[in-house]
């Protein structure tokens, strides 16, 4: 023990935290690492442990939850990033546990675990010693972690408390679509992710997880390094789309939807996505000779839609397919109708962001749509809703007054000749 100490001693132990500490009082923080107990804890020494950590934590003003599992640690700590740095200081100090990995450090705008100072969480409290302060996640949580370690920023977020709306009365509006939010929406997209429907499947959803934060840390090398090496291994563009960088902008929306980042946040994203597909432009992207008897298809975001990644994807899949398509952005309902009154047009692909939900937005999409239509020198102009909004929903790209929603990239072409007339 002695030894021990002595090596702690000698270790340089100045943490200090990769986001920048900004001067203002209300910035947060959250750092979630990993690392082993140097002994298997008894459920005494865990509970001295957690006691302890929370008597500091509260005075810190920092809040989190700690997982214990067959002698690992999970730690998310999230408040004041200098706090964080000087508690962060002690416990990789700690002789406790050992091999500390930082598994995510940024700042975050608001908090997942507030009113926990630190919760611990555990499936081994055996008879309920002190269970009524400790949580007990579900097996296949702890069976996540144990498989991708490096999931645990995503998946001790899902031990938080559930946040629930400042609301005096009862609003069922608001439940349902809570509901639809954090339990039926995200088990949709589960299931979808899972079984690929035209591509290989050989990329998981943990590689979707993996891009998804490397774009809302900024890491635009690692991503432009994990998009390529995920193209080597499947050689399919097109499947790519589906199978990685669709899902991946989508799970930026969850994250901002799960208060994990702003909508800022997932637009900073979206570019790096943007940004990283362009980088490999060169090496990826060898569009064929356009054909001479495909359609005229008009590439653009709805207007006011700053998340242009969809129009990027099905424009480079149209292209990837021998289509040449006209790519515009225009920036209001006026521009849009100027263009389709200038050039003749069989089809409008129209694009909200493919991250996040725009349900909102739809009221106001439909008159898009029906002023572009009336613009338009082809009377029987053919119109496709895209974005997450229309993603496995045909009600609404009804509802806004399309002809087809498009599901992905991938199947743009197929979907547009589904609803062209037959020659
Ligand atoms: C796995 C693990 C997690 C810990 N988490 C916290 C914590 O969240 N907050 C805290 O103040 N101390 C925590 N501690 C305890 C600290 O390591 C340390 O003992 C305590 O903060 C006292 O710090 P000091 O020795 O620098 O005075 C943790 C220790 C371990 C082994």
């Amino acid at each position: 023990m002695a030894q021990a100490q002595t090596q702690a001693e000698t270790t340089p132990l100045d943490y200090s935290p990769s986001f920048s500490l900004k001067a203002n009082n209300d910035s947060l923080a959250t750092i979630v690492y990993r690392s082993r107990a140097t002994s298997s804890l008894s459920y005494e020494a865990l509970e001295t442990l957690s006691k302890t950590a929370q008597l500091r934590n509260h005075a810190e003003s920092i809040t989190g939850v700690m997982l214990y599992d067959e002698s690992c640690f999970f730690q998310w700590l999230e408040g004041p990033p200098e706090n964080l740095s000087r508690v962060m200081e002690s416990i990789r100090r700690d002789q406790r546990h050992e091999d500390v990995e930082i598994l995510s450090e940024r700042p975050i705008t608001a908090r997942m675990f507030g009113g926990w100072d630190m919760k611990l969480a555990t499936r081994s409290t055996q008879g309920g010693i002190w269970a009524h302060d400790v949580i007990f996640p579900k097996l296949e949580t702890v069976r996540e972690l144990r498989r991708h370690p490096d999931l645990a920023p995503t998946l001790l977020v899902t031990l938080a408390p559930k946040q629930r709306p400042a609301v005096d009365h009862f609003d069922p509006t608001r439940m349902v679509s809570d509901l639809l939010h954090a339990a039926v929406i995200p088990e949709i997209f589960a299931r979808h992710i899972a079984p690929p429907v035209a591509a290989p499947q050989i990329i998981n959803d943990a590689a979707v997880l993996r891009l998804a934060e490397l774009l809302l840390a900024s890491d635009a090398d690692a991503a432009v390094s994990m998009i390529h090496e995920a193209y080597t291994s499947q050689d399919s563009l097109l499947g790519l789309f589906k199978s990685l960088l669709e899902p991946a902008a989508r799970r930026l929306g969850d994250f901002s939807v799960e208060q994990i980042c702003s909508d800022y946040d997932v637009t900073i994203g979206l570019c790096h996505l943007q940004t990283a597909i362009r980088l490999l432009g060169s090496e990826m992207m060898s569009p064929l000779c356009a054909g001479t008897a495909t359609p005229a298809v008009l590439v653009v975001p709805a207007p006011g839609e700053l998340h242009s990644i969809g129009a990027a994807l099905n424009s480079e899949a149209m292209w990837q397919q021998g289509w040449a398509p006209h790519s515009e952005f225009p920036a209001n309902d006026r521009e849009l109708q100027q263009i389709l009154k200038d050039g003749w047009f069989d089809v409008l692909d129209l694009s909200l962001s493919t991250s996040l939900e725009r349900e909102h937005w739809l009221p106001r999409m439909a008159t898009t749509i029906d002023l572009a239509r009336r613009a338009s020198q082809n009377p029987d102009l053919i119109v496709i809703a895209d974005g997450r909004s229309f993603f496995q929903s045909d009600e609404a790209a009804a509802l806004v007054g399309a002809d087809a929603g498009n599901n992905s990239a991938t199947d743009i072409t197929r979907d547009i000749l589904n609803v062209m007339p037959k020659k």
